[in-house]
């Protein structure tokens, strides 16, 4: 049902049985390049509503750079985002936060000087009172964080620690409490759990299936095929800049998936 994608990539992805009014975000024709690099070639995708999509695809296959392109870091060479209907461009990440995108990077944007709670309300921090009498109002940041935390990591940072001091897996937890913590539409989680061992492998999964559970859209990109088949309604697959190929994921399985990923099988 969807393989003209490959074959004819410069088809907007409205075609087949789904609506459009049934996607939350649909990027269509998208190009980035670094220089020569061209790390998206007319890559097109979707999200529907109230579904984990996961993204695969090798390594230097164009994932997060698509997933930047979604949260306002890179601005498209060309092609077009639309957010529940209506086109979008975002001209940093706080744009796309405004319009409800949230994103759990692949690198973590974690500010290392700043304490945990600090780094949960970078840049929208909660004031008490109003004009020149307006102060931050630490306690109830400091509490939220908190509250938001307890349920994600297996050794739960005091808040007040600076980030620099908090093992791998902490840190991923709060970037993930923070990012799930905002009442987006979207959520998107670049390799969430890469890092992390098997108890807060499990919290995320857990938060990733409750996230959609709120009817949160969650994005997924994970090298874990286990991971993508228990967690995702469905995959897309890209490839050298493409997004070369879809799938429902109760229709797959990993050995499609794999060759998929790898051009053993064509779309
Ligand atoms: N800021 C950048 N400057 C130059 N080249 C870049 C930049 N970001 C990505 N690239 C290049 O673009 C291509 C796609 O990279 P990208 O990080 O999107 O891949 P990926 O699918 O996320 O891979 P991985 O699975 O390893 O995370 C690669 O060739 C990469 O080297
Ligand atoms: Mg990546």
């Amino acid at each position: 049902m969807t393989d003209q994608y490959n074959s004819r990539p410069d088809v907007a992805p409205f075609t087949g049985s789904t609506p459009a009014r049934d996607f939350i975000l649909t990027a269509t024709d998208i190009k980035k390049s670094f220089g020569g690099v061209h790390a998206l070639k007319g890559a097109s995708m979707t999200m529907r509503r109230g579904e984990i999509t996961a993204l695969i695809g090798d390594n230097g296959a164009g994932k997060s750079t698509m997933v930047r392109t979604l949260s306002g870091i890179h601005k498209p060479d060309s092609g077009e985002i639309t957010l529940d209907g209506k086109v979008v461009t975002f001209d940093n990440p706080k744009a796309a936060q405004a319009q409800g995108i949230e994103t759990v990077q692949q690198n973590l944007a974690l500010v290392e000087d700043l304490t945990v709670w600090q780094n949960f309300f970078l840049g929208r921090e909660k004031t008490h009172g109003f004009g020149p009498f307006r102060t931050l109002d630490r306690k109830l940041m400091r509490t939220t964080a908190a509250d938001l935390l307890k349920d994600l990591a297996v050794n739960v940072p005091p808040v007040t620690s600076k980030v620099r001091r908090l093992s791998g897996g902490q840190r991923q937890a709060v970037a993930i409490a923070r990012a799930a913590g905002w009442g987006s539409k979207i959520v998107i989680m670049d390799e969430p759990t890469a890092a992390l061992g098997v108890q807060e492998t499990a919290r995320v999964e857990g938060v990733i299936t409750s996230l959609r559970d709120a009817g949160v859209a969650v994005l997924l990109i994970s090298h874990n095929f286990d991971q993508v088949m228990r967690l995702s309604d469905h995959v897309w697959v890209m490839r050298a800049g493409m997004a070369v190929a879809e799938r429902r994921t109760a229709e797959t399985d990993g050995d499609e998936l794999v060759a998929l990923i790898t051009g053993a099988k064509a779309a």
